[in-house]
């Protein structure tokens, strides 16, 4: 392990009371944890699933005696309620948490989206860490202040923006992360790349073979790369007006997917990378992206599959289209390509038309 100051981006928060995120990148950073999270009262609420144990094991190390609640979450999605707020609640009150201590969230997705939650709402906001330990968190979910739990009428309904001061991308934390759940968790980082850094995805496709055996030199570089093109959109676009639209790519088709799947059958990053295979189709046609981008794109992600085969039936697929928040009368906003690297939103693009591109989307 590198003794060096790692690297790091600063994410300003914007106006108050948004702190500024601290992202640190480098692997081994969990086995000096201390020296990055923050805590106003130097005391901690720690919040991890039993699945991120071996990592959450490596924070316990460095910040004993300064734990006053070591909570267990369940992260299925299925959990992710506002049931569970209130039992963080119950478990951080009773140990006397306060308005200085500070949260620190040890998972994936589910994990940060809970527990940062939780920390906007005890005491009227407590300052929370993320340290993710999927890819996909790593590159997406703990990035960005967006927090929230689903609520029976949908995803992600409930929720709070509440940026985390600090967030270790640290990818020897998804060390015990299953391979399939790795590899969706890097569409994510490559989605990235794909809507605003031509050179990025370049150099990640170049480093694809090493990036999928785990190489630590080749993923830091991915999910910095990725981290660094989150925090830019963020911060020209904190509360999602405009270009932060952009991170949707492949979100349009690909919530449909998930939700026709009843978020059992796709992965997350599984129905992004069918998501994103449909809006090549539509690039092509309606932004002009070259053939050869198209083919690059679909390469890399046919290498990170295989993906199970999604609904295709448009009869199923359509009414979860049209219940896209971007659905208006007219169709669906969607975020499409002219290059690899640059990507523009299209208002309005008909259902039929991202319903022909899923009935014959195909990674070959
Ligand atoms: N807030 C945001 O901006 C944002 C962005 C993207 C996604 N999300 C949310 O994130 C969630 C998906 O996150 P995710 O893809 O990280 O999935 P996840 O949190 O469901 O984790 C995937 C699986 O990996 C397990 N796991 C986690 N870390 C592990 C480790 N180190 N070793 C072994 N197993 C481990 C988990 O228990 C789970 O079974 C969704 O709920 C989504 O809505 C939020
Ligand atoms: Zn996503």
């Amino acid at each position: 392990v590198s003794r060096e100051e790692p690297e790091s981006i600063l994410l300003p928060g914007g106006s108050e009371p948004s702190p500024d995120t601290r992202i640190w990148i480098g692997a081994g950073l969990l086995d000096r944890a201390d020296r990055f999270l923050v805590s106003p009262s130097g005391r901690f609420v720690l919040i991890s699933p039993p699945s991120a144990a071996s990592a959450a094991d490596r924070v316990r190390r460095r910040l004993e005696g300064r734990l006053i609640a070591d909570i267990a979450l369940d992260d299925r999605e299925s959990s992710k309620t506002l049931s569970a707020i209130g039992g963080i609640a119950d478990r951080a009150l009773s140990a006397g948490v306060r308005r200085d201590d500070a949260v620190v969230a040890i998972g994936g997705g589910v994990t940060s989206d809970v527990a940062g939650l939780a920390a906007a709402l005890l005491l009227r906001g407590l300052a929370w860490n993320a340290v993710p330990t999927t890819t996909g968190a790593m590159a997406d979910a703990a990035i960005g202040g967006k927090t929230g739990v689903d609520h029976p009428a949908g995803k992600n309904l409930l929720g709070a923006f509440h940026p985390p001061r600090a967030v270790l991308l640290d990818p020897t934390a998804a060390s015990t992360l299953p391979d399939r759940d790795f590899r969706a968790g890097l569409v994510e980082a490559f989605k990235a790349a794909w809507i605003a850094d031509a050179d990025l995805a370049r150099r990640a496709a170049a480093a694809l073979e090493r990036i999928v055996a785990r190489e630590e030199g080749a993923l830091i570089e991915l999910l910095a790369g990725a981290a660094r093109v989150k925090a830019s959109i963020v911060s020209s676009d904190p509360r999602e007006g405009g270009r932060r639209r952009l991170l949707n790519f492949g979100h349009t088709l690909g919530h449909a997917l998930e939700a026709a799947g009843e978020y059992r059958h796709l992965r997350h990053g599984e129905a992004v990378a069918w998501g994103i295979c449909a809006a090549l189709e539509i690039s092509r046609r309606r932004c002009g992206l070259p053939r050869s981008d198209a083919d690059g794109i679909r390469e890399v992600l046919r290498r990170l599959g295989p993906y199970p085969e999604p609904v295709r039936d448009p009869r199923v697929l359509e009414p979860f289209l049209t219940r896209d928040k971007k659905a208006t009368a007219g169709g669906i906003a969607a975020v499409l390509l002219e290059a690899a690297g640059r990507a523009r939103v299209v208002e309005a693009v008909p259902a039929a038309e991202w319903l022909d591109a899923a009935a014959i989307m195909s990674f070959k």
